[in-house]
């Protein structure tokens, strides 16, 4: 498949959570699924030993069923303080940033039935909770940074993604549509995957990078 004309740092700064513009018509061959997943294998992994399972979910009753989940989990996160729509911002810019974010969200919880691919990253071998610090950091560090590089991949291709984290406030639930052994396999994210409608995506506004590096000390 032919890759879109991005350098790598273009890549990194417009890979976008996309939602409003996913394609909800056009299939997302499986070849390109496989390429997405060859990148994320190419990922750093504790001991190098593979523990990344993706889980991808075509069948229309599954992802409707996937959906309602997302839908109750994104009725419990609309009342929380943390809602994307609730937040702040201190300039127009950012908050019409922030209105447009909130937005986008709450198209895709109300049309994640309708895509034509969900995406489940997940870590197998084990679960998260209540690990200590070394092991949820090696846990979440064996499947995290393989699922950017398979929404990098996406990208480059012509497909769009958004991570989404909702779903895990019943992740079990999900877990049985899907036959995810939950006690061994922990999910870290939901993603839809589509064609987007047009690949021409901008840089999001983020702060000077001097207000996130320490020198020397914290
Ligand atoms: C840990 C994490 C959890 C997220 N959960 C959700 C989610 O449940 N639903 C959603 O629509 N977007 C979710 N997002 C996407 C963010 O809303 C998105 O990254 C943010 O609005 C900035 O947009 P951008 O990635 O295009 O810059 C999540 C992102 C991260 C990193």
């Amino acid at each position: 498949m032919a890759l879109l004309d991005l350098n790598p740092d273009e890549l990194l700064a417009t890979t976008r959570a996309v939602r409003k513009r996913l394609d909800l018509e056009r299939d997302v061959p499986d070849e390109l699924i496989r390429e997405c997943a060859a990148a994320a294998l190419q990922a750093p992994s504790g001991s190098n030993m593979i523990s990344m399972q993706f889980v991808i979910v075509k069948d229309p009753a599954k992802k409707q069923a996937i959906a309602d989940i997302y839908a109750k989990s994104w009725a419990v996160y609309e009342k929380m303080p943390g809602f994307a729509g609730a937040i702040k911002k201190p300039t127009a810019e950012g908050q019409a940033q922030q209105d447009r974010v909130a937005d986008s969200a709450t198209y895709l919880a109300r049309n994640m039935s309708k895509v034509p691919v969900l995406l489940i990253a997940c870590h197998n071998g084990s679960r998260l909770d209540g690990l200590p610090a070394f092991a949820s950091a090696s846990t979440l560090g064996n499947i995290l940074p393989a699922t950017w590089s398979f929404m990098l991949a996406a990208r480059a291709r012509g497909l769009g993604t958004a991570w989404t984290t909702l779903h895990l406030m019943f992740e079990k639930e999900v877990a049985e549509v899907v036959g995810i052994p939950f006690d061994t396999v922990a999910q870290v994210c939901l993603s839809p995957l589509a064609y987007t409608k047009g690949t021409d995506f901008k840089p999001a506004m983020r702060p000077d990078p001097d207000t996130i590096l320490h020198w020397d000390t914290w």
